[in-house]
């Protein structure tokens, strides 16, 4: 009684200052091991800067910069969130060094004691030479806090040179082209480094920085060095060089123990870059001061717009974790595009489509619609200035496409659930007409995959065009046959929209054609029909099972994965399988250990392609299924640990999946669909913006999504609800509530109308 007397006194008061610090539930940690590739560093929500710590072992890419082990190479402020093919950026750094340091120039590292520590907005690490190194950070600029041991001459090391290396061979790996660097008499430091390569197989890129230290340096020096001659000592307090194979940079040395740096970044100037910093981390500014202000964004404008009233401790830093690392990319760089000059906002590091339009974009647009809106203006105007709309982006350079034109589903998506606001509609149609209809030139050519483009675009349009199909001529034939379906039914979508009605007819029977790469006789496991490499004269003979890679026929997945992959054509899937019970049957081999003769089921739960399987068991009256098979995904393979994410995040693609599980819904790319399964908490709402929100609620379940999931009853907006899918409209485009009632075992709640398949 005391208490609630005391909380209600203190809420009428200060409302505001009282509202939960959600930003505690969030383990900055979690996936950060076993492939999650995390990132664990200091950001604000889509933040241009990312700030971490970079480690070093041989051998080991650390895509996120972080790695459990290892010696600290820097610690820098741009890099990715999660993603795996190869690392990119950690580009823009400070290396903090004890005592003489000779050549500085070498690749320097430094050993790192005990375990870093982090929280939202706030990064702490140790080295062995007794330094602690903190990290928080703005949208465009950083600030380091060392604390250097007693007595000892304390130094910053900044090498242009330094970047994320990777180890793969693949021929990947990152390169610095060359940079210069400035002392200033009142001893801050200009720039700028030149960089190429990364997953995307970017040309040279340039990033510009303004670094301040808010200490007296005893000494300040700028280098050049060689890797064969070691560094020298420029006089002039200025280092360039044009060249990756002369290295430039600077040593700042200080008798303080404590020492604070405040950088900051712009792919423009470095002019722009000492705007950021003055502006964002002005002189004077406290380290914990930056920290609140991080913990604050990230209340306001993400975490706080899901509340619920679950206590268990796991089940919230699952929740908030996943919130937030769905917020790290893509990068909002409006007023920060190198390429073009233009009025629209501009985002990148798309890391990628692919990964983000099954379940992710879906749910961006929920939690975040003003972001949403200027991401889609983004897409249209990288169009615009670039020829094509991304895939994937990053460095401000298209690529790599790894299936089919995804932005089209992301586009299509958007329009069909009413986005509008400033998106120039017969623009993005045209952009999307542009992915269907002219082939990419093939440049660069990718060695992994040299037949055709995977900068953007369909590099295997002109069979698709011509047959139908995908000839072998193409590589990753079947993925991209069956996603280009899939991107033609977004332009039928689109197009029915803008009352292009010959366009519409035209890519609804495009978006048929998965059905030509469908060999009936094809068989596994008992099963007969899948998805097969073909040419002109027939079907070749596979294993489903087997997956494959950029120069296969499949990508990342088998036929097993890719036959299921045309949701919106489910009912003549089903019908080509031999009817919903075998379906049934197909569906369960899935998910039966053991199934593919090896310990191990045939749904890969560590990557993006197969998210959406343990949903169709709704296109077969089986809504049941769908809800005991996602959910024992859900709480077999996610987990709140450093390993708690079973494959890469992929820029929060698995954090989102997991998302829409603990929510109670599954959405359908491209349509309106969402598929009703069931939620984890008692009590769920989400803020959808403009004073509208959706509320879950469930009684009878166990409160945690553990046991008692299966659905007795369910209104919708104080009705009772009878399908096992509803539509945007139904509970986001003005808000709604979903009342259910769980229990333990499955009930008949639902009766029939199935969900739609719009192209059968
Ligand atoms: C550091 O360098 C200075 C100047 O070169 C030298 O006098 C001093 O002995 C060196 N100290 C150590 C610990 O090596
Ligand atoms: C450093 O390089 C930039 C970009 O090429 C150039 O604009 C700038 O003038 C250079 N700085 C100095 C001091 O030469
Ligand atoms: C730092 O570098 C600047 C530019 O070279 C120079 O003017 C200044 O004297 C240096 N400060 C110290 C303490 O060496
Ligand atoms: C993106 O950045 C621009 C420029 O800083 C800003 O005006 C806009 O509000 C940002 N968008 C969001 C969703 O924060
Ligand atoms: C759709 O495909 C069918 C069969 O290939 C063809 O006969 C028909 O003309 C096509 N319609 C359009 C609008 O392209």
């Amino acid at each position: 009684m005391v208490l609630l007397g005391t909380v209600l006194v203190l809420t009428l008061l200060r409302p505001v200052a009282l509202s939960a610090d959600l930003t505690s539930h969030v383990n900055v940690f979690l996936g950060t091991e076993n492939g999650g590739n995390n990132f664990p560093g200091v950001a604000r929500p889509f933040g241009m800067v990312k700030m971490g710590p970079d480690l070093f072992v041989s051998g080991t890419d650390a895509y996120s910069g972080y790695l459990p082990n290892g010696k600290f190479s820097g610690f820098s402020l741009m890099h990715e969130q999660g993603t795996g093919g190869a690392p990119k950026y950690g580009t823009v750094s400070q290396l903090p060094l004890v005592g003489n340091v000779s050549d500085p120039l070498s690749s320097k590292t430094v050993g790192r004691s005990g375990t870093d520590q982090a929280s939202v907005g706030h990064y702490k690490a140790q080295t062995s030479e007794g330094t602690t190194v903190e990290l928080t950070a703005s949208a465009h600029a950083g600030m380091y806090k060392y604390t250097f041991p007693e007595e000892s001459v304390g130094n910053v090391l900044v090498d242009v040179s330094h970047v994320l290396p990777s180890f793969r061979g693949q021929g990947l790996g990152q390169g610095y082209k060359g940079g210069n660097i400035t002392i200033f008499p009142d001893g801050h430091y200009e720039g700028h480094g030149v960089y190429d390569n990364g997953w995307n197989r970017s040309p040279d890129w340039s990033i510009y920085f303004c670094g301040y230290f808010d200490a007296e340096p005893v000494s300040n020096k700028t280098y050049v060095g060689t890797d064969a001659d070691g560094s020298v000592e420029q006089g002039s307090g200025f280092a360039s060089s044009s060249s990756g194979k002369t290295r430039v940079g600077g040593l700042f040395s200080f008798e303080k123990s404590t020492v604070t740096s405040r950088v900051g970044i712009s792919w423009l100037s470095t002019e722009k870059a000492c705007n950021h910093v003055q502006s964002e981390i002005p002189h004077g500014t406290s380290f914990d001061s930056v920290v609140s202000d991080t913990q604050d964004e990230w209340n306001s404008k993400v975490l706080s717009k899901v509340t619920t009233t679950n206590t268990n401790d796991k089940s919230l830093t699952l929740l908030y974790t996943s919130l937030y690392f769905m917020h790290l990319i893509p990068t909002n760089q409006t007023g920060e595009n190198p390429g073009w000059t233009s009025s629209e906002p501009y985002y990148q590091d798309v890391f990628t489509y692919w990964d983000l339009f099954r379940c992710s974009t879906a749910l961006m647009q929920v939690l975040q619609p003003t972001a949403y809106e200027e991401q889609i203006r983004s897409l249209i105007d990288i169009w615009r200035f670039d020829g094509y709309m991304p895939d994937a982006r990053s460095s401000n350079y298209n690529g790599r496409t790894q299936g089919g034109s995804n932005a089209d589903n992301i586009l299509a998506d958007a329009y069909v659930k009413g986005v509008r606001g400033a998106v120039n509609w017969e623009d993005g149609y045209k952009a999307m007409v542009k992915d269907a209809e002219v082939t990419p030139p093939n440049d660069p050519v990718d060695s992994m995959a040299p037949d055709s483009s995977t900068k953007e675009g369909r590099g295997a349009l002109p069979d698709w065009l011509e047959h139908g199909f995908i000839t072998p001529k193409f590589t990753r034939a079947v993925t991209r046959a069956v996603e280009y379906s899939c991107n033609d039914f977004g332009l039928y979508q689109v197009a029915s929209g803008l009352g292009k009605g010959e366009d519409a007819d035209k890519y609804l029977n495009r978006s048929r054609n998965w059905r030509n790469h469908w060999n009936p006789t094809q068989d596994s496991l008992g099963f007969e029909g899948f998805v097969v490499p073909r040419d002109t004269t027939g079907f070749f003979e596979i294993d489903p099972l087997q997956g494959g890679y950029w120069g296969d026929a499949f990508y990342e997945g088998g036929s097993w994965a890719y036959s299921w992959a045309s949701v919106h054509d489910m009912k003549e899937m089903i019908s080509m399988m031999g009817g919903a019970k075998t379906v049934l049957k197909r569906l369960d081999t899935m998910f039966t250990d053991g199934a593919k003769g090896s310990s191990g089921i045939i749904f890969d739960p560590t990557n993006e392609p197969m998210f959406n399987i343990p949903y169709l068991y709704h296109y077969i009256d089986r809504q049941d299924l769908s809800v005991a098979r996602s959910r024992d995904i859900a709480k077999t393979y996610y987990d709140d640990g450093v390993k708690g994410l079973p494959g890469n995040s992929d820029a929060g693609a698995m954090q989102t999946w997991l998302l829409w599980n603990m929510i109670g819904l599954y959405p359908i790319t491209g349509q309106t669909t969402f598929l009703i399964h069931s939620p984890w908490f008692e009590s769920l709402t989400i803020d959808l913006g403009g004073g509208k929100k959706l509320e879950v609620t469930a009684t009878g379940g166990d409160g945690n999504g553990d046991k008692k999931i299966y659905v007795q009853s369910l209104r919708v907006n104080g009705k009772d609800w009878k399908k096992n899918w509803l539509t945007w409209n139904d509970i986001f485009a003005k808000g709604g509530t979903l009342e259910f009632e769980l229990g333990e075992s499955a009930s008949d709640w639902f009766t029939g109308d199935l969900p739609p398949s719009p192209a059968s």
